[in-house]
């Protein structure tokens, strides 16, 4: 297995395994992904972290020799894998954070945007560098990317293939955070911890309220915040949440 999962007190711990090629990602890597995936969702989890191994890499993105020679049909059938795995990932009902110590390039960097937040290290070096390669991003990064940094440095990352060190990507908001204390899964707990204590579910809606808004126009994301927001306040957990502010106590959230 390239792919393992792990539980660590309420947090899922997915970490990619293939140091010696960087942990590019294999169409075998791509399908254990996906199955660990659901097991994550099927999972008491409140949280993800999603790490490489060794010192190196995240990730180096598609694993290049797999690339070379396949049929049209084969590669869009790749391509349409790596979107749909990532897409699983990016619709999680949980937040999950990528720790970006040391490469990640393409389909690697696809997997972190696709993460609800990134985390790196001062060893981060992140790009979209398939036009080097006479590719374009496939696992989603033209599409979130501009999402994320906005449209003109999106293009200007993307028709360029640059590298980005720590202090531009969390300068641009491609990352959130610096951190270098400690182990990757320690820095991508440490990140989560405050969320923990939530409510999963007013965590969601927040979420699906901001991502969804960012595709509507300010009419319609206001009209998704307000359905978010009554969902939002029908829960037993905001019923919870305000009665534990009265009474001056730490809510007892359900997750609902
Ligand atoms: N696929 C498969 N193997 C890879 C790989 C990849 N994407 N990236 C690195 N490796 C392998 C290398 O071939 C090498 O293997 P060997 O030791 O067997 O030769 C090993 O990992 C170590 O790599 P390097 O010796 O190159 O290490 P380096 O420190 O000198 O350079 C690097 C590191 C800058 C990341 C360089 O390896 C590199 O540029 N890799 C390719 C990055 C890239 O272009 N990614 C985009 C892929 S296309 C894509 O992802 C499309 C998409 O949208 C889904």
């Amino acid at each position: 297995m390239t792919v393992s999962l792990t539980f660590v007190d309420q947090i899922a711990h997915i970490n990619l395994s293939r140091p010696k090629a960087l942990n590019a990602l294999s169409f075998q890597i791509l399908s254990e992904f996906r199955d660990v995936l659901v097991q994550v969702e099927e999972s008491e989890a409140r949280a993800l972290v999603i790490t490489g191994e060794g010192d190196k890499a995240f990730c180096a993105g598609a694993d290049i020799p797999e690339l070379i020679g396949r049929p049209l049909m084969r590669e869009l059938e790749g391509a349409q894998l790596g979107q749909e795995v990532f897409q699983a990932l990016a619709q999680l009902k949980i937040p999950s954070v990528a720790v970006i110590h040391g490469y990640a390039f393409g389909g690697g960097l696809e997997l972190a945007l696709a993460c609800t937040f990134r985390v790196a290290t001062d060893h981060a070096r992140m790009g979209l560098p398939e036009v080097k390669l006479g590719l374009i991003p496939g696992y989603g990064g033209t599409q979130r990317l501009p999402r994320l940094v906005g449209e003109g440095r999106a293009l200007e990352l993307v028709m360029s293939g640059r590298t980005v060190y720590a202090e531009e990507g969390e300068r641009i908001g491609l990352v959130n955070k610096i951190d270098n204390e400690g182990s990757p899964l320690e820095i991508g707990m440490r990140f989560l911890q405050p969320m923990l204590k939530h409510s999963l579910c007013a965590l969601y809606f927040a979420r699906e309220a901001v991502q969804r808004g960012m595709q509507a126009d300010i009419t319609n994301g206001l009209r998704i915040e307000r359905d978010l927001s009554t969902l939002a306040y029908r829960s037993d957990d905001a019923s919870e949440g305000l009665q534990a502010f009265i009474d001056k106590r730490t809510p007892n959230f359900k997750d609902c």
